[in-house]
């Protein structure tokens, strides 16, 4: 599989409105995020310490980690602050069919 193509990691459905999910794509893992219908995807890692943002909470457009509560821009994966040090990387994600796909490359 390469890193650099569209790859389906879920159903079309398994991400509802206001919810999130972890999938890893080759060795990376992603958060996908279902936000008022259009779904987003980042880097699942926080840039802080070893946390899983989707073992968080989503908060209007932002996820929050549920380490030490950073959080970041579900849109851009923008970092909002200390203590996180960056941002997380943003991926393009798409319906195909009946899957989600993210492209990580
Ligand atoms: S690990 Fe995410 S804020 Fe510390």
């Amino acid at each position: 599989m390469s890193e650099n193509e569209w790859v389906s990691v879920a159903d079309k459905g398994s991400v509802p409105e206001g919810e999130m999910k972890g999938v890893t794509v080759g060795s990376t893992e992603v958060a996908i995020y279902n936000l008022k219908g259009e779904l987003y995807a980042t880097d699942n890692l926080c840039t802080h310490a070893y946390a899983f943002l989707t073992d968080g909470w989503m908060d209007g457009e932002e996820v929050e980690c549920p380490l030490h509560a950073g959080r970041f821009e579900i849109k851009t994966g923008k970092g909002m602050g200390a203590p996180i040090p960056c941002d997380v990387k943003s991926f393009p994600v798409r319906i195909e069919g009946d899957k989600i796909q993210v492209k990580v490359g």
